[in-house]
């Protein structure tokens, strides 16, 4: 049975190193997974009082439609002072509203981290869990994906560097193609 992943990148440079790892994920992931990249950088941040339809900015009902046609999504992020870039916090505000009919709700997800430092993102991807907990969506628990050294993984032109790391990207993705297949 084939799924379909929204990807969203919590980095919005353009040499992200975390685009990498998500543009390999994709790459490395069971051919049962297809993916898009939903892009969240226009996102305006979220303010309750814009949430009606006749001032509701037009790329929050994209995001949410996008969302919504996806069965799973993959986030790939990288940590921001020990917890999340506000481009995945907004991200997952604008997609919890209106109240009652979030697009977050049982959504089977994965989450990886990375950082250029030793620990890999781990407070993004606990703070990242917690809200998709409380989101009530799916995020797999095992294996955890904390990537470090991120400026170190790749060639210049975005080709991965080692065989293990791709293994172990491969890994992650088998795994979450099981979990979303279970949820399904
Ligand atoms: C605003 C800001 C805050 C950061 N905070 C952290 C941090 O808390 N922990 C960490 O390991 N790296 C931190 N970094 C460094 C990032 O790991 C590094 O910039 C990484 O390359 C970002 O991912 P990207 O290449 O996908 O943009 C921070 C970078 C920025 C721009």
């Amino acid at each position: 049975m084939t799924h379909k992943v929204a990807v969203l990148v919590g980095s919005l440079r353009k040499g992200s190193f975390n685009r990498m790892i998500a543009n390999t994920l994709v790459e490395v992931a069971p051919k049962t997974l297809e993916f898009d990249f939903i892009e969240i950088g226009d996102l305006p941040l979220y303010n309750p009082d814009l949430d009606e339809d006749d001032t509701r900015p037009a790329a929050w009902s994209r995001f949410r439609t996008d969302m919504a046609a996806h069965d799973a999504v993959l986030f790939v992020t990288p940590e921001y002072n020990r917890t999340l870039p506000a481009s995945i916090k907004n991200a997952l505000d604008v997609g919890s509203r209106p109240y009652g009919a979030s697009i977050w709700d049982k959504k089977p997800s994965a989450i990886v981290t990375g950082s250029m430092g030793g620990v890999g993102g781990f407070g993004a991807n606990h703070n990242l869990r917690q809200a998709l907990v409380f989101l009530n969506a799916a995020p797999m628990q095992q294996p955890e994906a904390y990537i470090p050294a991120i400026h170190e993984l790749f060639n210049d032109d975005g080709t991965i560097k080692k065989d293990d790391t791709k293994k172990f990207f491969a890994s992650i993705m088998e795994q979450f193609g099981i979990w979303i297949d279970k949820l399904a």
